[in-house]
């Protein structure tokens, strides 16, 4: 075989293999490794992303860990997928046949399959337009955490101008963005968070913040029309002495354990007491989606919301910002550069 032949295959060879964080089977996060993979295929409704920047989420803990709702869809024993991460912000590498709305080059943001990865395939309809200023790392921490606040404001909470709304939870992902979209949607906020994050809580609008660790949020003696619940740290019971007759709790997350059923125990107990006491509760599961993506976006670039990013780690360090977030009080959110 001739030397230029040889070349040519070891240099096939290259572009065929991406860097990618897999996990072969569930656990802690250290079973997360980097490797050297096939490139995934985008299908005729995909596109192929080039990665630049992703984040973490309580999904992706569940996923790695084997959260029985992750386990029921990704294989009982062991992950049939082994990739791992979900935010998502690059630019277009290839398009499948199917796709008419992007091209290669278009740079994008929202969620990806195996995102912990140089290349990742997204669906058209769960990426859109990344504004050229806004940073890669900033798109990156919006899609799962954005979406989630902002469909739990405006979808199931109905949130109106001038009304109360109280966030349990808002100095993580989820909370940072649901502080200031309750503040852009003209909201009164209380906002919930430990010492720590009071300072960073207030600078992100909230009018009123109780620090948990000092006062019990529940008895400020003040009411809210609404109510976030990102932390579920109490019961509803506790809850109903801050809402009024007629407010909504809506439930997003739960505490984080480390298998099994997750916050499955909190939103059990908690949409069986909304039944005995008639108050309207809903639970729901993000929907990432072009139109609401595209929305932040442009919240985002005009700063009149901003992600909060606390840290941000190489791709091959995934399983410490994985674990970093396992330990629930993480500031912001944590970014992971590719
Ligand atoms: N329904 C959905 O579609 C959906 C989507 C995304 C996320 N979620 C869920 O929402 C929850 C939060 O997600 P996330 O991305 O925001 O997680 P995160 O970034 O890890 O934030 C969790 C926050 O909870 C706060 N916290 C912990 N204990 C608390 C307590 N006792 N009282 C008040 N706050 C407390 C922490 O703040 P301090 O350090 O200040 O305590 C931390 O910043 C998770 O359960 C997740 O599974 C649901």
């Amino acid at each position: 075989m001739s030397t230029t032949v040889m070349e040519r295959q070891e240099t096939e060879e290259v572009v065929r293999a991406m860097k990618a964080i897999v996990g072969e089977r569930y656990g802690r996060p250290d079973v997360l490794e980097l490797r050297d993979v096939e490139p995934p295929e985008p299908a005729d409704d995909q596109v192929l992303v080039r990665v630049h920047a992703s984040s973490v989420n309580p999904a992706d803990w569940y996923g790695v860990t084997g959260f029985l709702f992750a386990r029921m869809g990704n294989g009982l024993r062991r992950p049939k997928v082994a990739s791992a991460g979900s935010d998502v912000a690059g630019r277009v590498e290839a398009v499948g046949a199917g796709v008419t709305t992007l091209h290669p080059g278009d740079e994008v943001f929202g969620t990806a399959t195996g995102a912990w990865a140089e290349l990742a395939c997204s669906l058209e309809s769960r990426v859109a337009p990344k504004p050229p200023g806004l940073s890669f790392a900033d798109a990156a921490a919006a899609p799962i955490a954005g979406c989630t606040a902002l469909q739990a404001l405006r979808d199931h909470g109905r949130v109106e101008s001038g009304q109360k709304v109280l966030i349990n939870g808002a100095s993580g992902g989820v909370g940072t963005y649901a502080v200031q979209l309750a503040k852009a949607l003209g909201a009164q906020v209380t906002a919930v968070c430990s010492s720590r994050n009071v300072d960073l809580v207030r600078s992100l609008g909230a009018d009123r913040v109780v620090d948990y660790t000092v006062e019990d949020f529940t008895r400020i003696g003040d009411r809210h029309d609404l109510l976030l619940d990102v932390a579920g740290s109490r019961s509803l019971g506790a809850l109903e002495r801050v809402l009024t007759p007629d407010a909504t709790v809506v439930v997003i997350g739960g505490p984080m354990t480390y298998r099994g059923l997750g916050p499955l125990p909190h939103l059990g107990a908690t949409l069986l007491m909304s039944k005995l006491r008639r108050r309207a509760v809903r639970f729901f599961v993000a929907k990432i989606g072009r139109d609401d993506l595209a929305y932040l976006a442009s919240l985002l670039e005009a700063g009149t919301i901003r992600s909060v990013i606390d840290r941000t780690y190489p791709l091959e360090q995934a399983p410490d910002a994985l674990a970093y977030l396992g330990e629930g009080h993480v500031p912001g959110k944590v970014v992971v550069t590719v």
